[in-house]
């Protein structure tokens, strides 16, 4: 004996049916509409479709297991659903409509007996369930989000060095996540140019931003494991839209290359990420006589951004996200230094004053671009166990192991400031977990606008580019 419990809700939302069906038809992302939903997780690789697999685990401390056995575009998707519990059909209907699309949820469960007395003794339970999961799903699809602003706490936080310190760990975003707004934002006319997309957070973003649909153009420096990643890229993903170039990014002639080439083919960018990086040590020269950090994380991307500018603002709503290090807190400016040859060489010290010399280009053209409407932000990720710490940073690695977050966790911002419709009209901030933070934390790192201009200034004889 079974009971049968059928759950029927309709919403209207407004947003094009390609676009609603794409958000909802990638099931893991449940966890950002439905409440109830603890984490969704794609179990299954390549595109979706018939056979597409996904484990739901709800905050009740249970998981289902949904199978897509009807899936027809922009109409119908249709899902088996298993569990210890209970099984169910659950059936998505999309009907395009003057303002956007109409969303009809169609659950049907099945209890054994016992729970289906439960169920019969709470009658309004399960109909809550499903009138939040469907209300959840519109506040999604409209997508109606503010950004977060600024905030003194924040502030406060960081300037009190272990509260600050504690938000670079897993537990600090574990805490932040639960402030989030979901992102449905469509990507499937968007082009990404990912640096440093071979390893670490450049790859988590480019997993994620593959498996949402958006065109991936990955700036890597060796062919091989780029042509391997892309590959591999498509065969999880089911993106055939994944692009390769290929730049050592601390020489200026092969970043001239690849903006020329890029330049050449014309295709519009919609976020750049100047995310490739590395903590150098001892301190080294480039072929071309430039100290290694200042040339790979900050020249390079100074030389990149301003070379794309042309290509970002084809389209309305540019983003630039520079991954900056919560290592720049320690650092200002030092002018009249730029390639870290007074003193003793530190690593450590160049590359937080590369990343500070970024922060200071973001303020300047999140300003000179506004009118451009290219947002430009910067971020950091906190500290996540990427191939590159536990390299770079070995002693620091196994101390901190267990705090660290993953990739996916520390490139988490990245991806919401190159997606999220909200993140698009900020500009010039300095993030942590989808928060804005201040860009200084101590007094003696302060610059003026002058510094900003005479480090533009700088670069720009550098890469004997003239100023836009
Ligand atoms: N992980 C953290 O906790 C953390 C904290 C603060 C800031 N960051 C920043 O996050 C960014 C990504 O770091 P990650 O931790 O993901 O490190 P990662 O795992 O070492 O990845 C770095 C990426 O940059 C590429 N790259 C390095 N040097 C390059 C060069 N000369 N030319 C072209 N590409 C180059 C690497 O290419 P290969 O694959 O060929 O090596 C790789 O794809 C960096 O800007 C880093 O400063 C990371």
């Amino acid at each position: 004996m079974t009971r049968t419990i059928k759950l029927d809700e309709t919403i209207e939302v407004s947003r094009p049916i390609n676009e609603a069906f794409a958000y909802i038809s990638e099931f893991s992302r449940i966890e950002e509409w439905d409440p109830a939903v603890a984490r969704g997780t794609r179990l299954t690789e390549g595109a979706l479709g018939v056979g597409s697999e996904f484990r739901i685990d709800m905050k009740a401390g249970f998981s289902l297991h949904y199978t897509v056995i009807a899936w027809e575009p922009e109409r119908r998707l249709l899902m088996r659903v298993d569990s210890k519990a209970f099984t169910a059909v659950e059936e998505i209907l999309f009907t395009a409509t003057n303002t956007g699309t109409r969303i009809q949820y169609i659950a049907t469960f099945k209890f054994p007996t016992a729970l289906g007395l439960i169920a019969n003794a709470f009658p309004g339970l399960m109909d809550r369930v499903g009138k939040s999961a469907v209300a959840g799903m519109k506040r999604a699809l409209d997508d109606q989000m503010s950004a977060p602003l600024a905030s003194r706490s924040v502030a406060l936080g960081d300037k009190l060095l272990l509260p600050g310190l504690f938000g670079f760990t897993r537990l600090g975003y574990r805490r932040a996540r639960k402030q989030w707004n979901p992102v449905s934002a469509y990507l499937g006319d968007c082009h990404v140019l990912i640096t440093g997309a071979t390893s670490g957070l450049g790859l988590a973003t480019a997993e994620v931003l593959a498996a949402r649909g958006a065109e991936l153009t990955l700036v890597a420096r060796d062919g091989v494991k780029a042509k391997r990643i892309a590959k591999a890229l498509t065969k999880k993903t089911g993106n055939a839209r994944i692009h390769i170039e290929i730049a050592e990014l601390s020489l200026l002639a092969e970043v001239n290359a690849l903006a020329d080439r890029l330049l050449k083919a014309g295709r519009p960018i919609d976020v750049l990420i100047n995310n490739a990086g590395a903590l150098i040590n001892p301190r080294t020269v480039t072929s071309e006589g430039l100290e290694k950090s200042f040339a790979l994380l900050l020249l390079s991307p100074y030389l990149l951004t301003e070379r794309l500018y042309p290509l970002l603002k084809v389209k309305p709503g540019g983003r630039v996200i520079n991954v900056l290090s919560g290592g720049m807190y320690s650092q200002g400016i030092h002018l009249d230094d730029l390639q870290n040859a007074k003193g003793k060489y530190s690593g450590s010290v160049a590359y937080a004053r590369a990343k500070r010399g970024l922060m200071m280009l973001t303020t300047e053209w999140a300003k000179r671009w506004q009118a451009d409407g290219i947002a430009v932000n910067a971020m950091h990720p906190g500290w996540a166990d990427t191939p590159g710490v536990e390299s770079s940073l070995p002693a620091f690695h196994r101390v901190t192991k267990k705090l660290l977050r993953t990739p996916a966790e520390g490139a988490d911002t990245i991806i919401w400031l190159a997606t999220a419709t909200e993140a698009a009209k900020v500009s010039g901030e300095f993030w942590l977990d989808r928060q804005p933070h201040p860009a200084h934390v101590l007094a003696h790192t302060q610059e003026s606008v002058e510094d900003r201009q005479a480090l533009i200034k700088a670069l720009s004889k550098l890469v004997a580019m003239p100023q836009q």
